[in-house]
């Protein structure tokens, strides 16, 4: 029994040294429940008294050294595992890595911003209207009654028959008014709606900003000067204004303003279609209907009004020749502001 249970070390100690030992396989095979230490340690009931714990001893010794010698190449096997997948899975932490792509602020929005600014660094503060609107400040208070042709340039799209999507800023002029005493210096950006077919030049929705400007004595030399103010620091300082008469109805007098072409400076080209003027926006004094229906007194009070196209604006900036371009999301276009 003696030479069984060394051989059994011997012959389990070496399939344990082999570089590929199925280490699982052999301790089943000799410390298993049907393993061979386990046979001899059943046949342990035929020896004498005397040599019984002998061999006891030495099965148990056997058994340590085939565990511990399992153990140890377990460990080394597990280190061997490590070193090879940190090798493989070499990392260098000092290499840039590549970087996310960032997007960056709509071009309306950036143009809005910018508009903002020009006139709060005038004295003007921000005021927001509802885009669901009555017609009664869409159209009414702003001196365009039922059945008025400018109803139709501005056909808009209708919740109720007195409540529709407004289709211009205009109304926030009279929210302001009908709220706050003069002195009144305000803008309001915002979306605005017109039931119109998408084309390259017209979309059923857009954006607007709308000035507004109420005190005492408020002349149109006032109105002049600060769009001429505004116009240098949109297009550049060498820009001039020009001043066309135009009709609206909330505004008497009213114009449409130009500015020079700030590509050819004046002498025509491409973008101003050999014009050297861009039409930038809408203006006038505000009409003294306007003015009473918001409980002002036009006797007292005058004041300036106008309103600008914030596509219009960015695409004439910019060279755009359509304005679905910023509509549609398209990275190519958009990631050239
Ligand atoms: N609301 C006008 C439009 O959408 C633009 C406009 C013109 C606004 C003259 C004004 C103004 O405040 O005085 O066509």
């Amino acid at each position: 029994m003696k030479e069984t249970l060394s051989r059994i070390r011997s012959e389990a100690l070496e399939q344990i040294g082999a570089p590929d030992a199925n280490l699982e396989e052999i301790r089943i095979k000799y410390l298993g429940k049907k393993g061979a230490l386990t046979a001899v340690l059943r046949g342990m009931g035929a020896l004498s008294p005397e040599e019984r714990p002998l061999i006891g001893q030495l099965a148990n010794e056997v058994r340590e050294s085939i565990e511990t010698a399992i153990a140890e190449k377990s460990k080394e096997l597990q280190a061997k595992k490590l070193e090879a997948k940190l090798k493989a899975e070499k990392l260098d932490v000092t290499m840039p890595a590549t970087a996310a792509p960032v997007g960056h602020i709509h071009p309306l929005t950036r143009a809005q911003r910018e508009l903002e600014n020009i006139f709060i660094g005038m004295g003007f503060s921000i005021a927001e209207g509802p885009e669901v609107e009555l017609d009664y400040y869409n159209f009414q208070a702003l001196n365009i009654p039922e059945n008025h042709p400018a109803r139709d340039t501005q056909d808009t799209f209708y919740i109720t028959d007195n409540i529709l999507l407004r289709s211009q800023t205009s109304p926030v002029q009279v929210r302001v008014m009908e709220h706050q005493k003069p002195p009144i210096r305000i803008i309001s950006p915002g979306r605005v709606y017109r039931s119109d077919a998408l084309d390259a030049t017209h979309s059923p929705l857009f954006h607007q900003l709308e000035g507004l400007v109420i005190d005492k004595g408020i002349t149109m030399g006032d109105l002049k000067g600060t769009l001429a103010v505004f116009a240098k620091k949109m297009f550049g300082e060498d820009t001039q204004i020009r001043f066309r008469p135009h009709h609206f109805p909330f505004t008497e007098p009213s114009a449409e303003v130009d500015v020079s072409c700030f590509v050819c400076g004046g002498k025509g080209c491409r973008l101003c279609k050999g014009e050297g003027w861009i039409e930038i926006l809408g203006a006038g004094m505000v009409h003294p209907f306007v003015l009473s229906n918001c409980g002002i007194d036009p006797e007292e009070y005058s004041g300036f009004a106008f309103g600008l196209g914030i596509e219009r604006i960015t695409m004439a900036r910019y060279g755009i020749d359509d304005i679905r371009l910023f509509y549609e999301n398209d990275e190519r276009f958009l990631e050239q502001f």
